[in-house]
C-alpha cells in the first residue's frame, strides 16, 4: 500500500509587495459589510465617497457611448477630446496653462498617483509626506523603494501644514514633496502663500511636488487655489486629479495628472504596460462632466459644508471628544484620547473597533493615516443618519 506524499512549495511572495499593508479605509468597509451581511444596522462613516447619485446629464453621456458603440480601446492617456476637456476646465477653474501633452488621463485618481510616484521615486529617495496623510501616500512610496520623511503637523493649528515646516525637512535626497489640500483625512487646507512658498523651494532645490487635488472643489474658506495657477513653477510639478468627489463618481474610475510632457510621457508608458486607456465609456462621461454645467459641484460644496457644521457641532457636544474645524473635503477627524485607559480602551483602532461591533458605526481609526490619537469619520451623508451615528456614539463614549 502506498501513502501519498504531500509536498508544499511555500509560497514566496516579492519583497516589495510584503512593503505595503491593506488599505485601512478599505479593511473598514469590508468590516462594516459583514456585519451588514449579518442583518446589523450598520450607520457608515467609514466610505470617503459622496451620498450623492452621478448628475444625470454624466449618465446619460455614458449611455449615449454605449449605444454609439465606444467600446473600443482609445489612445492609452486618453482621447484627445478628454485631455482637451481636463486641461480647459482646470485653466478655466485655476488658471493653469497646460498642453494636452501635458495631460493623462488615469483610472482614478489612485491610479494616477500610483503610477506619478512610479515614474519619480527611486530607492532610497526621500519623500515629505505631512501627517496625518492619505492611507495610499505611504504605501505607493514604499512600493516604489523610497523613504517617508514624516512632517508632524499640529492639531492646535488645525494640522495646518506651512512652507517653514516643509523647508526644515528637505535634504539632498529629498526627490519629492507630496501635498494633499484639501486634506484627507483632516480637512486641512494650506493657504495659497504657502503652497506658493513650497513650490518655490520645490524649484529652487530641483524637487518634485505632487499636489493631489482630490478635494480641491470641496473648499469652505472661500480660496480655491490649485498650485496649477503658478505656471512659473509648473517643470517641477505634477497636479494630480480627481473626478470621484467632484462630481460623485467614486465608481466610474476617471483621475488625471497634469505635469511636463516628460513625466506624462513616462506615466504613459507604464500605464501602456498595466491598465492601458481608462475605460473608453466613463471618458465620454468624464467629458459631459467638465464641459457640462458645474452647478451641481457647488450645490454639493454648499451641502457639505451644512453637513460639516452639522457633524463637528455634534461630535464636540460629546463630552471628552474634541475636534477641530475641517476647511476642506468631507471628513472630521476628532481626537478621542480622552478615553485611552478607559472600559479597556488603549488606542484609536480600539476606539474605532469597539464603536463598530458595539454601536454599529463605522468609522476608520487614525492610525492608517499616522496619528494615533484619532478616527475619521466621514460626514458625506445625510443629516438624518448624521445624527442616528451621533446618538449612538453619544451613548457609547458616555458609557465609558
Ligand atoms: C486624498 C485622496 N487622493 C486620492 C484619492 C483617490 O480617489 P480616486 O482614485 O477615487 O480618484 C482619494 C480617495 O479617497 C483621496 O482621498
Amino acid at each position: 500500500m502506498s501513502t501519498a506524499v504531500e509536498v508544499t512549495h511555500p509560497i514566496k511572495l516579492t519583497e516589495r509587495i510584503n512593503r505595503i499593508e491593506p488599505s485601512a479605509t478599505m479593511a473598514v468597509v469590508a468590516e462594516a459589510d459583514k456585519l451588514r451581511g449579518q442583518g446589523i444596522d450598520v450607520v457608515d462613516f467609514g466610505a470617503g465617497e459622496p451620498h450623492f447619485a452621478t448628475p444625470a446629464h454624466v449618465k446619460e453621456a455614458a449611455i449615449a457611448a454605449i449605444q454609439a458603440n465606444f467600446s473600443k480601446y482609445t489612445a492609452v492617456a486618453g482621447t484627445a477630446e478628454l485631455r482637451d476637456a481636463i486641461v480647459h476646465r482646470h485653466a478655466v477653474d485655476f488658471d493653469s496653462d497646460c498642453r494636452r501633452e501635458e495631460c493623462i488621463a488615469s483610472v482614478g485618481g489612485k491610479h494616477a498617483l500610483f503610477n506619478a510616484i512610479s515614474v519619480l521615486v527611486d530607492h532610497g529617495d526621500e519623500v515629505i509626506l505631512p501627517v496625518p496623510y492619505w492611507v495610499s501616500f505611504k504605501d505607493m512610496v514604499r512600493y516604489a523603494g523610497g523613504n517617508c520623511v514624516l512632517l508632524e503637523s499640529d492639531e492646535a493649528q488645525g494640522f495646518r501644514v506651512t512652507a517653514d515646516m516643509v523647508a526644515r525637512l528637505v535634504t539632498p535626497r529629498t526627490k519629492l514633496i507630496i501635498l494633499n489640500s484639501p486634506s484627507n483625512p483632516s480637512g486641512a487646507v494650506m493657504s495659497p502663500e504657502d503652497m506658493t512658498a513650497v513650490l518655490q523651494l520645490a524649484h529652487r532645490r530641483g524637487i518634485w511636488v505632487i499636489s493631489d487635488e482630490c478635494y480641491v472643489y470641496l473648499n469652505y474658506t472661500g480660496k480655491r487655489f490649485s498650485v496649477g495657477s503658478l505656471r512659473e513653477y509648473k517643470d517641477r510639478m505634477l497636479v494630480v486629479g480627481s473626478l470621484s468627489k467632484t462630481y460623485a463618481m467614486t465608481g466610474w474610475r476617471l483621475g488625471y495628472t497634469l505635469a511636463p510632457a516628460v513625466i506624462v510621457g513616462a506615466m504613459s508608458k507604464l500605464q501602456s504596460q498595466s491598465t492601458s486607456n481608462p475605460t473608453s465609456i466613463v471618458q465620454k462621461a468624464a467629458v459631459a462632466a467638465l464641459k457640462g454645467s458645474q452647478e451641481c459641484v457647488e450645490q454639493m460644496r454648499q451641502e457639505y459644508i451644512n453637513l460639516r457644521d452639522h457633524v463637528v457641532g455634534g461630535l464636540r457636544a460629546i463630552p471628552g471628544v474634541r475636534c477641530t474645524l475641517p476647511e476642506g473635503a468631507f471628513y472630521a477627524y476628532p481626537n478621542v484620547s480622552e478615553f485611552f485607559g478607559r472600559a479597556g480602551i488603549q488606542s484609536a483602532s480600539d476606539v474605532a473597533g469597539r464603536l463598530l461591533r458595539e454601536a454599529h458605526v463605522a468609522t476608520v481609526p487614525g492610525e492608517g493615516f499616522g496619528t494615533k490619537d484619532h478616527i475619521r469619520i466621514s460626514y458625506a451623508t445625510s443629516i438624518a443618519e448624521l445624527d442616528r451615528g451621533l446618538e449612538r456614539m453619544r451613548k457609547f463614549f458616555g458609557a465609558l
